[in-house]
């Protein structure tokens, strides 16, 4: 980022609430080095769990794997436009290598310890490293904005486990868990409003009472559906294209054999 940069000095709560996801990519505007730099540096720099950096970033810019995962991904023919995508991997592979690297497995060294080998993660691992991988992917969204780049979370790189494995090379205890599309905005575009109703809840879960999810119900309506002729539009929207969807039937399929993938290859 320059000093001549439009966001230069924009605060970081600022580009927060400005934020919005970009679907659009400005075709004829170059990512320079130093925006990818930014970006990368800025993952990396994400909290970790015990600074153990258990994820991998797959940085993609070749068409033919851009147009493969715009198919993969539910179909999404602006994944295909992307200038830029940052595939999010979960990963536990680097650390099993690692441990058998330095003799973690070796006869002698379990001998030595009386340590039982333990070869593969599992959902205790899957918990922290799936953290970090997501953490990671979302400084990259905070230092995209400001230096200029949008940003889009593709949620369906989890699909088709079979060919995405194969089309990124994804070896055992890897989970490709989240995706970003990145680029110049094509036009402006106006934050998002996200509701706020029955989210922060003081000390305990407290489950929705009747009042509450009226409430809910409202807000909802009004952010998203302003010409709702009955209550709850938003929400039958959501069951109707979310909830009870092919995708995510798919999802759900897919996780199980990247979750087997994780924890018994
Ligand atoms: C985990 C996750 C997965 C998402 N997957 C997709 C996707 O596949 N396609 C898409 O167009 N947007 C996707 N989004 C973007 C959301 O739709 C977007 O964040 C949401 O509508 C709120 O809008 P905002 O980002 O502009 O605030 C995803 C976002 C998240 C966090």
């Amino acid at each position: 980022m320059t000093a001549e940069s439009p966001m230069f000095g924009r605060e970081t709560l600022d580009i927060i609430e400005q934020r919005s996801s970009t679907r659009q990519f400005a075709q004829d505007v170059e990512i320079t080095d130093e925006q990818r730099e930014a970006v990368l540096h800025a993952a990396s720099r994400a909290p970790s769990a015990g600074a153990m950096m258990m994820y991998s970033i797959i940085d993609i810019r070749r068409q033919e794997t851009l147009d493969r995962l715009a198919v993969l991904c539910d179909n999404q023919p602006m994944i295909a436009k992307a200038p830029w995508t940052l595939v999010f991997v979960v990963d536990y592979c680097k650390w099993i290598d690692l441990f058998e690297h330095i003799g973690c497995y070796d006869h002698d060294f379990i001998a030595r310890t009386g340590i039982d080998p333990k070869l593969t993660p599992g959902l205790g691992e899957f918990a922290i490293a799936a953290q970090d991988a997501v953490i990671a992917a979302q400084n990259a969204v905070i230092a995209a904005e400001a230096v200029g780049l949008g940003s889009c979370y593709i949620g369906d790189v989890v699909e088709n486990a079979e060919e995405m494995g194969d089309l990124l090379g994804l070896p055992a205890y890897t989970v490709p868990l989240s995706m970003l599309i990145l680029g110049a905005p094509a036009k402006d575009r106006p934050a998002t409003p996200h509701p706020t109703v029955n989210l922060v809840m003081p000390e305990r879960y407290r489950r929705a009472d009747e009042a509450t999810l009226d409430a809910q119900v409202a807000e909802m309506d009004a952010m998203f559906r302003p010409h709702a002729t009955r209550p709850g539009e938003r929400v039958l929207d959501i069951y109707m294209r979310k909830h009870t969807s092919d995708f995510m039937d798919e999802m759900g399929r897919s996780m199980e054999i990247w979750l087997d993938n994780w924890m018994y290859a």
